[in-house]
């Protein structure tokens, strides 16, 4: 799978031949006021209309409200108003804003090719990241799997800025970071008939082709061989063999110790225990965790972080057939401990706790996992916010901060004793679930945590809610798949490299 992103730079002033150009306006001191170089684009609409640029605006009902948008009748450029909001602008707000945008950019009924510049008076490193990853993502096309000809809407996207720092730094991280969201919504949205683990993997490994990551595919034979028993239970109904895939990056002076591992499933019919159609039909995005892992492994790499970092994706299709598993099934995990099988819709846990226990064996320092694991986790948090479980508040606190840097959003959960105490069987170490629904997000989240080691600190996004957005789009996400969890990945990188 290919992707042309639009390409991102920085420019001092805006481009000549941009044919749109981005401004803002803000309530901050009363009265709505322009941001950005106006100065150039205000002498052509003095011009073509004998009005300001201002006056126009607001005339055509442009308001400040954060990411409200108006188009502004062309003249030689043509303008694009975004609201910044009645509050100073923060990160988010800008990534947001831009975000906004660029997707009524890519929706101008003539947009073809369009160049487009971003002009918001920026000086600062992290308001010129924002802004460059509002942009592409706001820019995203979905992969069409159609047989009409399809071209790029935006082609080109330059953000304006002035000032001391590293701001072309600033511009290439977004790039990188914003691309990385991108390809993870590509897989997450493509149908799964044509994701299949295999496939799957191969993907993992051409996305890393040119970064120093070490890849490594295990197939059925491989994981059958190693004791995996819960990927191969799990992969065991369809003809689809799974597959896990282990990346290594090793940068020179490194101190800490990641371990990444994403749940892959590319189809999840429930299995035996059969989804309702209702039910099934968002379950192509059950593999967003692992989309969300390789890309952030081959951002972390493109931008040179300084932090080991070792990521796995299990890979498997959960299908009902006669070589399916069975709920009360008694399987040996990768690390030796037994599982009464509680539900074979309860699939995402078996196949990551085989590769947090595989992960383990790597001596991490933190083990941090992503999983579209529970629909209780929604009925908690709704469907914007990611869950987070954690060994410990250090943990859950560097999580949050990470979440927070990127421009994401989670939740801390509690797993209680009473919670744990769920797991219990008399058939087999543990259950795979708990006796009810209730609390069914902290009760996957303790069986995985039955898998990590003592010693080692772990986090756990659950990530069932915001993977896959079925609603309107809003800031800088699109229907369908999200790419949730590369910016929060990537940023804890960042972080531990510090
Ligand atoms: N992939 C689902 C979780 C999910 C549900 C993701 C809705 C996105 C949207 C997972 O494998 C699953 O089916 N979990 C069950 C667990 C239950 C059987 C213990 C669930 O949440 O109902
Ligand atoms: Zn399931
Ligand atoms: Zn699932």
């Amino acid at each position: 799978m290919t992707r042309n992103n639009p390409a991102l730079s920085l420019s001092k002033n805006i481009d000549r031949d941009a044919d749109v150009v981005i401004i803002g306006l803000t309530a901050v001191g009363g009265e709505p006021t322009l941001v950005g170089s106006t100065a150039d684009v205000e002498k052509s609409y003095q011009k073509a209309y004998g009005t300001g640029l201002r006056t126009l605006a607001l005339a055509l009902g442009a308001s400040t409200k954060l990411e409200s948008t108006v188009v502004l009748p062309p003249a030689g450029q043509r303008v694009l108003l975004v609201g910044l909001g009645d509050a100073d602008v923060t990160t988010e707000h800008m990534r947001r804003a831009v975000g906004a945008a660029l997707r009524t950019a890519v929706r101008l009924p003539d947009a073809k090719g369009l160049k487009v510049s971003v002009s918001l008076e920026l000086s600062d490193v992290e308001m010129v990241q924002a802004a460059g990853e509002g942009a592409i993502l706001g820019s995203y096309e979905p992969q069409k799997f159609s047989t009409v000809e399809k071209f790029s809407k935006v082609s080109a996207i330059s953000v304006v800025a002035t000032g001391r720092a590293d701001l072309r730094g600033a511009v290439e991280t977004a790039r990188v970071v914003a691309d990385a969201v991108c390809r993870a919504r590509d897989w997450s949205n493509t149908p799964p008939n044509l994701l299949p683990p295999a496939v799957f993997a191969d993907e993992a490994k051409h996305s890393l082709r040119d970064e120093r990551v070490a890849v490594e595919v295990l197939d059925d034979k491989a994981l059958e061989k190693g004791g995996y028993g819960g990927i191969m239970a799990v992969g065991g109904g369809s003809a689809n063999r799974p597959r896990l895939v282990r990346m290594q990056y090793v940068p020179r002076g490194a101190t800490f110790h990641l371990a990444l591992v994403g749940k892959g499933i590319t189809f999840d019919s429930g299995g035996l225990d059969i989804k309702p159609a209702g039910q099934m039909a968002g379950m192509k995005y059950d593999m967003s965790g692992a989309a969300a892992v390789i890309a952030a492994v081959q951002a972390i790499a493109a931008l040179g972080l300084k932090v080991k970092v070792t990521a796995y994706a299990a890979m498997a299709e959960n299908m009902p057939s006669s070589t399916a598993y069975r709920s009360s099934d008694v399987m040996t995990m990768f690390d030796g401990q037994t599982v009464e099988n509680s539900n074979t819709d309860a699939e995402g846990r078996l196949v990551m706790a085989d590769a947090i226990a595989r992960a383990a064996i790597d001596k991490p320092h933190l083990i941090v996992d992503v999983a579209t694991l529970t629909g209780a986790c929604m009925v908690a948090l709704g469907a914007r916010i990611g869950g987070l479980m954690a060994s410990d508040d250090h943990t859950a606190d560097r999580l949050m901060d990470a979440a927070e840097a990127g421009g994401e959003e989670f939740w801390q959960l509690p797993i209680t004793e009473e919670i744990r105490s769920q797991l219990e069987t008399s058939v087999a170490d543990m259950r795979s679930g708990g006796k009810n629904r209730y609390g069914g997000a902290l009760v996957a989240g303790a069986f995985l945590q039955r898998f990590v080691p003592e010693g080692i600190a772990w986090g756990h996004l659950d990530i069932a809610g915001p993977a896959n957005n079925e609603d309107g789009e809003y800031g800088c996400t699109p229907k369908g798949g999200t790419g949730v969890a590369v910016r929060t990945l990537v940023a804890l990188a960042r972080q531990l490299a510090l």
